[in-house]
């Protein structure tokens, strides 16, 4: 799995016994390897309107091969070889996410979505069956390509004894919502907004050298500038219906910038941004969390545990306790699989499921070696 952070490559090894209802997993090996600063500016070169085509198209090729040496490198350094491993399951770059209300074309009203990374040269460099290009059936059915992360929430975590919200920050936030009680509603997953995508941004903008800002130290540094947060908000992603979808084709640079020119808070110092970009990305989880009837309906207490990159910035973290007094947050760590680590399980459950034959669940293209 990669995210949008560009972070780098998650690599999960994984046991998946049975499918379905009775599906057991458990993480044997995880490693995230980080991209390198010119992988990194060549995914975001072509992760925008206007690109290149043979530049897009080398990558495609470029980038599935070099998964393929990462999950190999892994493999090895696990001792594992390659012909002990059933199924690779790749997710791919995610280069540019399109649902129907971000694209606005009146000529094509279909959601579209586009993913990197061939999984046909993952699997002939590995020798492993490869199911990759996830995100295309669900938008084929209609859907948007995204969160896909319900499915295997849903699998996983489902409890009868407790309500979990299954809360992610990579780049973009997500959630899926598990009421104990699967009568009071089926599940519910949705994108929540920017989590880390925007706080990355203006950390590398302003900090040369650094990557994110780490554990949220500088965000702590200032305060949210409540106009500018305002002027934020009112983008009318953080008002529409759940569940939606977004990514930072729409949450990027140019839309703080134009937030702050109509604020007259370009000269904003950079920790009072950051501290007012991590307030927007708690207040959209926590817009979210009241738009579902979640927070309405339960009398009985709500555990959120959180994955991904943002689960260790522990300003965002605070910043989401404050807003949503009513749930008590946790880590993933405590259901057995490490806040870094979900994602990729997740997809590795999805592979599953398909080859499983799963009928509901059936995301994926097959690629033979
Ligand atoms: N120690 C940390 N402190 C603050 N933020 C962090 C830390 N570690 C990771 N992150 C944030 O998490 C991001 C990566 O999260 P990840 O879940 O991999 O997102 P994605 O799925 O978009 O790749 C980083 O870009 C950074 O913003
Ligand atoms: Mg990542």
């Amino acid at each position: 799995m990669s995210g949008t952070s560009l972070d780098g490559l998650d690599v999960a090894l994984c046991t998946c016994q049975g499918h379905g209802n009775t599906l057991r997993v458990a993480l044997e090996q995880f490693q995230t390897v980080p991209y390198s600063t010119d992988l990194r500016q060549r995914i975001r070169a072509v992760s925008q309107p206007n690109v290149a085509l043979q530049d897009l198209t080398l990558l495609h090729a470029e980038l599935g091969r070099y998964h393929a040496a990462q999950v190999l490198a892994c493999l090895s350094a696990w001792h594992v070889q390659p012909a002990a491993v059933d199924l690779l399951a790749s997710h791919g770059q995610t280069l540019w996410h399109a649902p129907a209300h971000q694209h606005q074309r009146t000529d094509f009203g279909h959601h579209a979505t586009l993913q990197i990374g061939d999984g046909d040269h993952l699997a002939a460099l590995t020798g492993i069956i490869t199911v990759a290009d996830f995100r295309q059936k669900h938008v084929a059915h209609g859907f948007e390509g995204a969160p896909l992360a319900g499915f295997a929430d849903q699998l996983l975590f489902a409890a009868p004894t407790e309500n979990r919200l299954l809360l992610n920050l990579g780049g973009i936030g997500n959630f899926t919502y598990l009421p104990a009680d699967s009568s009071t509603g089926p599940a519910l997953t949705t994108d929540t907004g920017p989590a880390n995508t925007l706080l990355d941004a203006v950390t590398r903008a302003h900090y040369p050298g650094r990557l994110y800002d780490e554990h949220g130290a500088l965000a702590a540094q200032g305060a949210a500038h409540p106009e500018l947060l305002r002027e934020l908000l009112a983008h009318p992603f953080f008002a529409a219906a759940l569940p939606k979808t977004t990514g930072p084709e729409l949450f990027g640079i140019d839309y703080l910038r134009a937030a702050q020119a109509r604020t007259h808070t370009s000269a904003l110092p950079a920790q009072h941004l950051l501290a007012t970009l991590v307030e927007l990305s708690a207040t959209g989880v926590a817009l979210a969390a009241q738009q579902s009837s979640m927070l309405a309906t339960v009398g009985a207490e709500i555990v959120a545990y959180v994955s991904g990159g943002g689960s260790h910035n522990a300003t965002l973290m605070a910043a989401l306790r404050r807003l949503l007094p009513e749930v008590r947050f946790a880590s993933i760590d405590e259901l057995g699989i490490p806040a870094d680590a979900k994602e990729a399980v997740l997809f590795a459950v999805l592979a599953n499921e398909t080859i499983a034959g799963n009928p509901a669940l059936s995301l994926g293209k097959i690629c033979l070696p």
